[in-house]
């Protein structure tokens, strides 16, 4: 069964908005629409659309911001962006472009004209995923609060589905993530509410990736002790890290710290040794 796929659809006119709405719903998509800019910015990250039609005369922030904020961020620039303005100069067009625009459609338009865009460009990004073997991919954020790491497990669970992965060896990445997600609440983002923790993870031919962001100062991973070396058996913490090097095949912090890149290859044998979960 394929997912019903999400579009966003921003313009300040509420009844075109309104009656794409409504023509995309009756296509089998799930839609919603945003009648400015800002609100556009403040949709994106709660959903994973699979599209965004934008207008670009809004008041406030207009489509082309829009547009540029988005593509300038790494986790959203894959989101296709077909812009639907009245703005048809050349000029305007190829602005539309620079700024990251995957479609440019003139207003008014065919409704035909627009569904071929759609289809087009949603095609083009699943071939572009195909080419870079992304088979599954779940991005989300949430707070920093531990209530939500049982959320998280839910979420990643839809991944192994589409693994062979044994139940212990699920377990095991779901420990890992665990340990990463209370890192980055408790040390990343210092139990603050207010700062979010970002999962994305990906599912390709040959692997599994997660990379775990939170909004903190970072650290230097080489500077902590070893978990191994004989004092540290006293210690009662500080094994977090070690304990997920030994779950997954590579463990790697970049963006001086806030992001914590984990790997497990698929279709090799099992690690002996490994700590074993519940069977
Ligand atoms: N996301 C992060 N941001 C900042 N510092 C971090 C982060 N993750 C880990 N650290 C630092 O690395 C140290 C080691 O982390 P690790 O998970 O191994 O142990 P711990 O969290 O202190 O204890 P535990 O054994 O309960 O996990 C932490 O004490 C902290 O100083
Ligand atoms: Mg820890």
């Amino acid at each position: 069964m394929s997912e019903q796929k999400k579009i966003l659809v921003v313009d300040d006119d509420r009844d075109l908005c309104r009656m794409l709405e409504r023509y995309l719903t009756v296509k089998g998509f799930a839609v919603d629409q945003a009648y400015d800019g800002e609100t556009a910015l403040r949709l994106v990250p709660k959903k994973e659309y699979d599209l965004i039609i934008l207008d670009i005369m809004m008041p406030g922030i207009d489509g082309y911001d829009v547009c540029g904020r988005l593509k300038t961020q790494r986790e959203y620039n894959h989101i296709p962006i077909i812009m639907l303005s009245a703005k048809s100069a050349e000029m305007d067009i190829v602005t539309g472009f620079k700024t990251g625009a995957d479609e440019y459609v003139t207003k008014p338009f065919e409704i035909q004209k627009l569904m071929k865009a759609i289809n087009d460009t949603m095609e083009k990004r699943r071939r572009a995923r195909e080419d870079l073997g992304i088979k599954h991919e779940i991005k989300f954020e949430f707070e920093s609060r531990y209530d939500y790491l049982d959320k998280v497990n839910e979420l990643i669970s839809q991944l192994f589905l589409r693994t062979d992965l044994a139940p212990d060896e699920i377990w095991n990445l779901k420990l890992a993530m665990h340990e990463l997600g209370i890192n980055a609440i408790e040390h990343g983002n210092k139990l603050d509410p207010k700062k979010q923790v970002k999962v994305s993870c990906a599912l390709y031919t040959e692997k599994l990736e997660f990379v775990i962001e939170d909004e903190g100062e970072g650290f230097d991973p080489s500077s902590i002790p070893d978990p191994t070396a004989p004092e540290g058996i006293r210690r009662d913490r500080g094994r977090g890290i070690y304990l997920v090097s030994q779950l997954v095949d590579e463990i790697e912090y970049i963006n001086g710290g806030c992001m914590a890149k984990m790997v497990r290859h698929l279709n090799k044998p099992r690690r002996a040794g490994a700590p074993k979960g519940p069977q």
